[in-house]
Formats: C-alpha cells, structure tokens, sequence
C-alpha cells in the first residue's frame, strides 16, 4: 500500500475549519505531511518551502473545497458521475454495473479498488439501510479525499438544485455515503484478514489496462493510482471471502476474464468495457 508525502496548504490559515481539515487530512493513515499550519501563516517562508518540495503533490484546502494538485493534474471529490447514475437508476434505466453485481437490499459489498467512489456510491444506494460497502483504496491520499468527500455528502453539503429529481438523487447519495467504510490498503492484504463468506460480492475495477486518452473521468487519478494487474492470489481470497459472487470490470475482449477465470454473462453490445463474474457454489443466481 502506498502512503503518500504531501504538502497541505490552507488558502485562509486563519479561519478555524480550514485548521481542522487540515489536522483531520494530517491524520489519515498513510498520509505524511509536511506543512504544520503554522508555517502557512508566514507567505514567504511558506513559498520557500513550497519550492524546496516542488516534487510533491500540494493538497489544498479551500472554503470551497479540497483539491489535490499533482505535476499534471488536479484531483477532487466529485460525485457527479454517481449522480448521472443515480438519477437514471431512479428512472428505471438499466446500469450495467448492478445488473452485474446484482445486490441485494442488506448485502455487504466489498469494493477492491475504490478509485474516486462512483461505484461504491451505486453499490451503497442499492444495497440500503442495513447493507454495507467497504471500500479499499491502495492510495493513502485518495482514500482520505474521497473519505472526506463521503462526510461532506453525509452532511448533507450539496450544491443548491432547483429540479427535484436532481435534488432527490443528491439526499439519496447522502443517505448512501454513510454506509460506505473506507481502508487504505492492498485489496489482497485487506481479503486475506478477513473472515470466511464475510461479504456478498466483492467487486475490481482495476487501473492498469487504461490510457490516458481513454477516460477524462478517470484520468486524474493516473498519478496517485496502483497500476497492476489483479494477482490469482487476491481472487482466490476474494473467493473465501464472498458469499455469492466477484465481479471484475475490464476492457471489451480483455484476456484478464481468462486469465482470472471470470465469464462474461451479458456483454454489452455497443459498450467497450465488459463484467466478468465468478459465481460462488451455493449462490443462487
Ligand atoms: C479504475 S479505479 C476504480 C474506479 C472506481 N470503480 C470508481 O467508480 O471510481 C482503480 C482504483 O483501484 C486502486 N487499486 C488498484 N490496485 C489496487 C490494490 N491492489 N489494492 C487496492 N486498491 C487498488 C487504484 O489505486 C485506483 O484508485
């Protein structure tokens, strides 16, 4: 798993809740920082600072939000993916990614690799009040911003929408937020501390087999992300682990459905990304 060295940064040192995110995002597991705030009350020797660790990415603290700024990009919590799904769910559409998953109301869900979020909100919608989400980040500083982003939805932080539909799929993603438990760690180390048929799906959206081109949603997280392909080992705990089935989301014609021996139940026609599946024995289907 990978801690993360940052600079934090706070644009009004003085004001007390800028303070305290900045404590809370120090705090994190995983996250070595280098600015006290101290030093952030003083421009100049802060600029220096700042210089003397160009290198290392600068998290900024805002009354307008949280931003993580590395060489290339700039990364934030946002749901509005999640909110585009949501409101189609809420529609009736159909999302390929529950279709595969196909949780039910009280399941726990396990979501190796958690990236910004999107679809452990999905999962945390459907699986409702008594279901679970555990989400497992491998990056240090995106578990904290999209643990950080989580609370700010639970509290109800949304921006003011005059369409009630919208408004509806904003309190629904702050009624699922609480449900999802996020830890920083290698999905295979966090599967093998686990107890037996623990979970009801456990679900991997890895990062490797993407370019930069592909995804503008996904593309800010180049930087901070882990790259590797899922190992056999971490499918053969994922299978302990869960109860009725793993789910694995990859490119169209990926080899990593056989190398993993996942099967593709329904295609997606025009889409080109497919959802491999693992059906555990016992598992009703
Ligand atoms: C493509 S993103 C997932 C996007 C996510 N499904 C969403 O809806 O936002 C993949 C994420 O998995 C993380 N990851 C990759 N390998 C991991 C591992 N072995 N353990 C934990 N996290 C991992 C990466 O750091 C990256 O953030």
């Amino acid at each position: 798993m990978r801690e993360s060295n940052l600079l934090i940064k706070i644009t009004r040192p003085e004001d007390p809740e800028l303070q305290s995110k900045a404590r809370w995002f120090a705090g994190q597991p995983g996250i070595n920082s280098y600015l006290s705030l101290a030093e952030t009350k003083s421009g100049l020797q802060n600029e220096a600072f700042h210089e003397s660790r160009s290198e290392v990415p600068i998290l900024h603290i805002t009354r307008k939000g949280t931003y993580l700024l590395t060489d290339e990009e700039s990364l934030t919590f946002h749901p509005s993916m999640a909110l585009l799904r949501l409101m189609q769910i809420i529609r009736g559409e159909e999302d390929r990614f529950l279709k595969a998953v196909a949780l039910e109301e009280g399941d726990t869900f396990l979501d190796g690799t958690l990236g910004l979020g999107t679809d452990a909100l999905i999962a945390a919608f459907q699986v409702g009040d008594r279901g679970k989400v555990i989400g497992v980040e491998y990056s240090s500083v995106l578990a904290a911003i999209v643990k950080d982003g989580l609370n700010n939805l639970a509290l109800g932080k949304f921006p003011p929408v005059k369409n009630p539909k919208k408004r509806e799929a904003w309190q629904k993603l702050g009624e699922a937020s609480p449900r999802i438990n996020i830890r920083w760690g290698s999905h295979y180390e966090i599967l093998a501390q686990m107890p037996s048929q623990s979970v009801d799906v456990v679900y991997f959206d890895p990062m490797f087999r993407r370019t930069r081109e592909e995804s503008a949603s996904i593309r800010p997280l180049q930087e901070i992300s882990y790259q590797e392909p899922i190992s056999l080992n971490t499918i053969e705990e994922a299978k302990r682990v869960a109860r009725k089935r793993i789910v694995l989301k990859e490119r169209k014609f990926s080899k990593e459905f056989d190398r993993l021996g996942f099967t593709i139940e329904d295609g997606g026609k025009y889409s080109h990304i497919d959802y491999g599946i693992i059906q555990l024995k016992g598992s009703v289907m």
